[in-house]
């Protein structure tokens, strides 16, 4: 059986395309097949973050508008043909993506993929509200540990339940331990209590995320926290009952001799400039 996945955020840049890409990566591994759909249309990410920018030659509107087929656009990294990517056009607009041709691929996809993982644009407007259909099984909200993320988040959530979408999970993404420890920064289960959404996992903030980006690898590729935290959540989505329990970042008592040499920077207000 077939799952669609919507990855989705209230606000950008909190790393919805790098945690698709990733969990395609870390299911391609499980043994699934799995396809990645780059539903950012006009800002297109996913090619760079798989390492297939110079392999696109037909995309998501092409396949809507008919003038390929489904197969002539999906492509797989090398050494990886569990995983396929359906690239998202370059120059076009959201709004140039009809709602029912999207089903229509959906619905063609989910007899090919095991699972598929759709990386949404942010925010609420036209084109996600078109992106949300009934062939849509699951749904995951990214957030970060702030409030305007928060809020937005909210927002979105409210979005996909007038759509008839089922209850997102959360995934909260950039966690910094020693913040949460010290009481500036959320939790994960803070953050998941006032959406009131089931937690789905937690991603610490991890250089080596940026490293794996600037070198067009993948964080699956890298021995760190953040693959690790992204492979527990891959076995969640797959509930292949490998399920580890929740790392709760920032959340355990530390040993009284780190907590006494605890380095957490004071905050320095500064004189204000009157313009
Ligand atoms: N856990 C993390 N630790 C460090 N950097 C991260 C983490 N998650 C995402 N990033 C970085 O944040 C930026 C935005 O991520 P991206 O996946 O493009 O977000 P979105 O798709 O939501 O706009 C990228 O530079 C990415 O490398
Ligand atoms: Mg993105």
């Amino acid at each position: 059986m077939s799952t669609s996945w919507m990855i989705a955020s209230g606000k950008g840049g909190v790393g919805k395309s790098t945690i698709a890409a990733s969990l395609g990566v870390a299911m391609a591994r499980e043994g699934r097949s799995v396809c990645v759909i780059d539903a950012d249309i006009g800002l297109r990410d996913q090619d760079v973050l798989l390492g297939l920018e110079n392999r696109i030659v037909f995309d998501l509107l092409d396949v809507a508008n008919g003038s390929c087929t489904l197969e002539q656009a999906l492509i797989s990294p090398e050494g990886m043909s569990r995983l396929s990517l359906l690239p998202a056009s370059q120059f076009a607009r959201a709004k140039e993506l009809e709602p029912k041709a999207f089903r229509r691929m959906l619905t063609r996809l989910k007899e090919r993929f095991d699972v598929i993982l759709i990386d949404c644009p942010a925010g609420i407007e036209r084109g996600v509200r078109g992106l949300m259909n009934c062939e849509v099984d699951e749904s995951v909200i990214i957030c970060t540990p702030d409030d305007v993320c928060i809020r937005n988040a909210e927002r979105m959530a409210s979005v996909m339940d007038k759509k008839g979408l089922p209850r997102p999970r959360l995934i909260v993404n950039r966690l910094q331990e020693e913040l949460i420890a010290a009481g500036e920064m959320y939790a994960a289960a803070t953050v998941a209590a006032t959406l009131d959404m089931p937690l789905l996992g937690e991603i610490p903030e991890d250089n080596a995320i940026c490293r794996a980006t600037l070198r067009h690898i993948s964080p699956m590729d890298i021995d760190c926290q953040a693959r690790r935290a992204l492979t527990r959540i891959a076995w969640r989505m797959l509930d292949t009952g490998l399920d580890a329990p929740l790392p709760g970042y920032g959340t355990a008592r530390k040993p009284w001799y780190r907590r006494l040499f605890r380095k957490t920077p004071k905050l320095k207000e500064v004189q204000r400039i009157d313009c």
